[in-house]
């Protein structure tokens, strides 16, 4: 079959998605926890990204060899950036220096504000696609947080008296407003310094945090005895990634154990998916993995994050090589690994052009389902790149209708030839072991507006909408 005929197979396909958006709607609660914060967008140009090198003394050797992956003084910020600039990849550091977070904020300044972090970004998308009732983990929610959420009766939180309310309508007045800087950077564009050119190959993103809450990671009382005493079907978790080891981060992943624990006890029923994120600190990397993934029924994670786990579970090798080639072939390895070291019931990898599940033939949504709810989640994902925001439910269906990429269409055809299953390319379905493989080609916006959480909505409704 040639692509032309391959493309219109899977535009067959995706004429399922308004039902699945439907079915979303039946879905009836969702919590999200734990980290909410205020993301400042910046779109930076090479140009300008070579005037805060020279204006900051940074010299060539210094770009030309970036070993640090977390941030103590201003010019690692930049470090970062160039990181992330050069290589096309997305990043994220964090610091619990404010003097740094100052200096951004003179320094960088934004274009615009908006919902951050996996926990209000999910909670936005779940609530404007429908489901009939969101519930946000907050630990500050000034007005400032509360301006970033939608205006919808089903998406809530819990005001400074402990009363549920309309996230919207919150002003804990006393809480301060966590602001992460998202630097954004175009393809294609590039800056010189001396004789060297650094070019960027993809739109990306690099974010730079303090967030003195979320580092500690504060929990809610209200929300922690909300999930202690009601039943919710879903739970969609992350906020661990900035934790750090020298900050006491090792014991906040512990005593974290004993209160998802108890949530699952009160409510076995509930499906919780781990969203993993950009951890850079090693040791809380494998905290999370060893404490809080064991408690998960489904994990999701992008390629850079797969690159990270696989990087402190003794698997160098592959991933340095899909650190070179970052293709699905070479990650389907990382992915079938990681089931089984993480004895996750499902696993979604979400991948430039393609995603994939490996999951239990017995995992509550059947593979069928989560194909549905993949190509949902395609739908949405990239109109939000296509829109920058969702905001009005009609933006979430913008992308309805296009066709899946040629480059969506190589990463399933190499898929298919590393599986030996010819069949993959038109059902997206095939048998792994005792595991079933489901994967889809997406479809991708040729000048996306924003990238920032697109992994987190990808992860959410692809779950969701596969009910
Ligand atoms: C991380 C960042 C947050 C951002 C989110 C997007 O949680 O801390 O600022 O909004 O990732 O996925």
């Amino acid at each position: 079959m040639n692509y032309e005929e391959l493309q219109n197979v899977w535009a067959q396909k995706y004429q399922e998605v308004p039902s699945q958006l439907e079915k979303l709607k039946r879905v009836r609660s969702a919590a999200t926890a734990f980290n909410t914060n205020v993301d400042a967008i910046l779109k930076i140009s090479g140009k300008t990204l070579k005037k805060l090198i020279l204006d900051n003394h940074i010299s060539l050797a210094d770009l030309e060899n970036i070993t640090i992956s977390g941030f103590n003084k201003p010019s690692d910020v930049i470090l970062g950036i160039v990181k992330c600039f050069s290589r096309g990849i997305a990043e994220e550091w964090v610091t619990d220096d404010i003097n740094v977070y100052n200096w951004m904020e003179e320094n960088l300044g934004y274009n615009r504000l908006q919902m951050g972090g996996q926990a209000g970004i999910i909670a936005n998308a779940l609530a404007l696609l429908g489901v009939k009732k969101v519930l946000a983990h907050t630990n500050s929610h000034p007005k400032l947080q509360a301006q970033q959420f939608l205006n919808l009766d089903n998406l809530l939180g819990f005001d400074d008296e402990g009363h549920l309310e309309k996230a919207v309508n919150i002003s804990r007045e006393t809480d301060i407003p966590l602001i992460h800087w998202i630097i954004e950077f175009d393809k294609n564009d590039s800056f010189q310094i001396e004789n060297k050119v650094f070019t960027c190959p993809k739109s990306n993103r690099f974010i730079a945090t303090y967030d003195p809450l979320n580092m500690k990671l504060v929990m809610n009382k209200e929300f922690v005895n909300y999930l202690n005493t009601h039943k919710v079907s879903y739970l969609l978790l992350s906020g661990f990634h900035p934790l750090l080891e020298s900050n006491g981060g090792l014991d906040l992943v512990k005593n974290a154990v004993p209160v998802l624990k108890k949530w699952k006890k009160h409510n076995s029923q509930m499906i919780i998916h781990l969203e993993i994120a950009s951890t850079q600190d090693k040791a809380i990397r494998k905290a999370i993995i060893d404490n809080i993934a064991p408690l998960a029924d489904s994990v999701g994670l992008n390629e850079r994050e797969t690159i990270d786990l696989l990087n402190i579970l003794g698997k160098s090798d592959l991933a340095n090589e899909i650190e070179r080639n970052t293709t699905s072939d070479r990650l389907f390895d990382a992915i079938l690994f990681l089931k089984k070291k993480l004895k996750v019931k499902r696993i979604q990898l979400h991948m430039f052009g393609l995603y994939m599940t490996l999951q239990d033939a017995d995992f509550v949504h059947s593979a069928e389902q989560n194909l549905k709810g993949m190509m949902t989640a395609a739908v949405v994902s990239s109109s939000k790149a296509f829109n920058g925001e969702l905001v009005h439910y009609e933006d979430t269906t913008k992308t309805l209708g296009l066709y899946v990429s040629t480059q969506s269409l190589n990463e399933l055809n190499n898929l298919s030839h590393k599986l030996n299953s010819p069949e993959l390319l038109t059902t997206g379905i095939c048998n792994i072991d005792d595991f079933v493989l489901s994967t889809i080609p997406t479809i991708l916006v040729d000048k996306p507006k924003t990238l920032v959480g697109m992994g987190d909505t990808i992860s959410s409704v692809s779950l969701l909408a596969g009910c």
